[in-house]
Parts: structure tokens; sequence; C-alpha cells
């Protein structure tokens, strides 16, 4: 309880920090809360972000960075289309001021009015990570204990479906699949900056995730989709020629079954004809 207190007044005074930003500082609004998963000129855990002032109204846009799954729960076309094409990946709510939310569409506009060349031009392709087995092994560690800066396990929140995991937590998604649906730069940043406010507030200062810790759970999460994408295609298999046999068991049954009644019939018939000659 104690050291939860210190926690909490943290994550409350980092949203205080991120609220009374200066309405001039779009630029730092972004880079402290989007570029986790928002990448100019590049898709990232989110889309790519160049020209959305122009794809969308102020109001979309001020409403969307809201509460995105607000307007994907009412309905809204273009909120649940990319929803869905970023494969139901939740974007966080963001209690920005309006005189925020300015600040940082402001920001938004002043990309797409940049050269072309200067944009796309600018970030580098990131070089693919290399994990090794002992990475993967150290992640699935990881997963399930407290992490080097006492932070709580992963696992007191998340499920995942890997062999010697203990069942995890249903307060967040199962990241059984994450690998796929987010791809390895976008686990690593959210590791690295956490921008949900439960994982935030559990993952901060000097609780954070250190480099290496990031690393090696992206490795796990990783092992873990690729793994168990294989493991279920073999179950099916497996399934399948169950399925088979045991139908071909049966059939076999019932074939048997219906020789005796033939049989049986048949001696009767026989029987019958006997008892008439008498
Ligand atoms: C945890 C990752 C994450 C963070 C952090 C994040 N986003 Fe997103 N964002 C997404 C995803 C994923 C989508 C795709 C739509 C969805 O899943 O709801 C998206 C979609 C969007 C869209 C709609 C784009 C379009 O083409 O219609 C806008 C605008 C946007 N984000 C702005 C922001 C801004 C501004 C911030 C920072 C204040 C931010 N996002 C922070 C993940 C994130
Ligand atoms: C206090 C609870 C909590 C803890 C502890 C926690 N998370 Fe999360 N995590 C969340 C929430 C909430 C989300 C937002 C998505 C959701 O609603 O499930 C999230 C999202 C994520 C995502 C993005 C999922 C996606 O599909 O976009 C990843 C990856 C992730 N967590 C990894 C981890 C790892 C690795 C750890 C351990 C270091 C961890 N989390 C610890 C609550 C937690």
């Amino acid at each position: 309880m104690t050291r939860t207190i210190p926690h909490l007044t943290a994550a409350v005074m980092a949203l205080m920090i991120v609220s009374m930003a200066t309405a001039q500082d779009g630029a730092a609004i972004f880079k402290q809360n989007c570029t986790a998963c928002h990448k100019i000129g590049a898709r990232l855990v989110g889309p790519d972000l160049t020209g959305v002032t122009e794809k969308q109204s102020d109001e979309w846009l001020r409403k969307f960075i809201h509460s995105s799954q607000g307007m994907v729960k009412s309905g809204d076309k273009d909120a649940v289309a990319i929803w869905e094409e970023f494969n139901k990946t939740t974007m966080p709510d963001f209690p920005f001021t309006d005189a925020d939310l300015t600040a940082l569409l402001g920001y938004l506009g002043s990309i797409n009015k940049q050269p072309a060349s200067a944009t796309v031009a600018a970030p580098a392709p990131e070089p693919p990570m290399v994990f090794t087995a002992a990475d993967v092994d150290q992640g699935r560690f990881l997963f399930q204990h407290r992490t080097s800066g006492g932070g709580p396990s992963c696992v007191s929140c998340h499920n995942v479906t890997d062999q010697g995991v203990v069942s995890g937590g249903l307060l967040a998604k199962d990241l059984t699949h994450v690998g796929e649906r987010i791809g390895d730069q976008g686990i690593a940043g959210i590791l690295g900056a956490p921008p949900f406010p439960a994982m935030a507030a559990a993952f901060n200062g000097r609780t954070a995730l250190t480099d290496k810790e990031v690393h090696q759970l992206t490795a796990f999460l990783m092992h873990v989709d690729k793994n168990t994408e294989a493991r279920e295609a073999g179950s099916m298999r497996t399934m399948l020629m169950w399925g088979l046999g045991g139908l071909v068991v049966i059939l076999l049954g019932v074939a048997l079954i219906w020789a005796r009644r033939l049989r049986r019939s048949v001696r009767h018939e026989i029987n019958a004809r006997q008892l008439r000659t008498i």
C-alpha cells in the first residue's frame, strides 16, 4: 500500500503536467503522448498521421483524440474503418484541453505543409530487432515477475497462451497475438513509454522498464505469437486426424451392427423356410 501511493501521486502529477503543457507546444505534446504509436511518414502501431488534418475535419479529430473508442462505439463510420484496419488496436483517450488540442492539431497541420521530401525522407528504416533464445527465456521470466524497478508483473493484468506461463489477468488485452497485431517495433515502443494510463502508472520513473527488459519482453511476445500460431495449426491437424479416425471407428461399428442384424435375419429366414418344409 505504502509503495503504491507514490506511484499514484507520480501518475497524477504526470497527467497534470501533460494537461498543463503550454498551448504553443504542439510538437512537445505530440512527442510526449503520441510517438510511442505514431511516426510521421511511416506506419507504426497506429497510422502515419501525415495529411490527417486534410483528411478529417477539426471537429472529428478533436473528438477522436478525446475518445477514439467512444467514437468507434457510437458507430462513426471513419473511426470504425480505421480501427478495423488497425486490427482493433485501442488508442488511449487523451483528456486534453481545447488549447492543447489546438496546439497539437496546429502541429499536425504544419507537417502537411512541409515539402514532401522533408517528411518522407525523415524516418530511416528501423534495423530489424535480433532476439536470442536467452532473450525469449528472460522475457518469459520477466513477464511473470516484478520488474527490476519494482513494477508489477505483466501477468497480473495480461494473459498469454504459452507453455510454462500461468494464466494471466483479464484486466487488459490478451497478448498472445500482439506480435502479429503491432510488430516488434510497436511492442518496444509501447513498453519504452507506455501510453495507456494503467500501464503508465505501473511503469513510471523508478519503476520504468529498462531497455534490456523492453528488449527481452519484446522477444518473448514475438516468440509467443509465432509459436502459438504454429501450435494452433498443429493442434488443428491433430484434431482433424482424431476426428477422421473417430468417424471411421463409428462407421465400422455401424457396419458391424448392420452385418449382425443381416446375419440374424438371414438365419431367421432359413429357419422359417426349414420350418415351412417340415
Ligand atoms: C497506443 C498507441 C497509440 C497512441 C499512444 C496514440 N495513438 Fe493515435 N492511433 C492509434 C491506432 C491503433 C489508431 C488506428 C485507429 C484505432 O485503432 O482506433 C490511431 C489513429 C489515430 C488517428 C486517426 C488517423 C486517421 O487516419 O483517421 C489520429 C488522428 C490519431 N491516432 C492521433 C493521435 C494523437 C494526436 C496521439 C497523441 C495525443 C495519438 N494518436 C496517440 C494508436 C495510438
Ligand atoms: C496495471 C495493469 C497492467 C500491467 C501491470 C501491464 N499492462 Fe500492458 N496494458 C494494460 C492496459 C490497460 C493496456 C491497454 C489495452 C487494453 O485495454 O487492454 C495495455 C496494453 C499493452 C500492450 C498493447 C496491446 C495492444 O494490443 O495494443 C502491450 C504490448 C502491453 N500492454 C504489454 C505489457 C507488458 C509486457 C507488461 C509487463 C511489463 C504489461 N503490459 C503490464 C495494463 C497493464
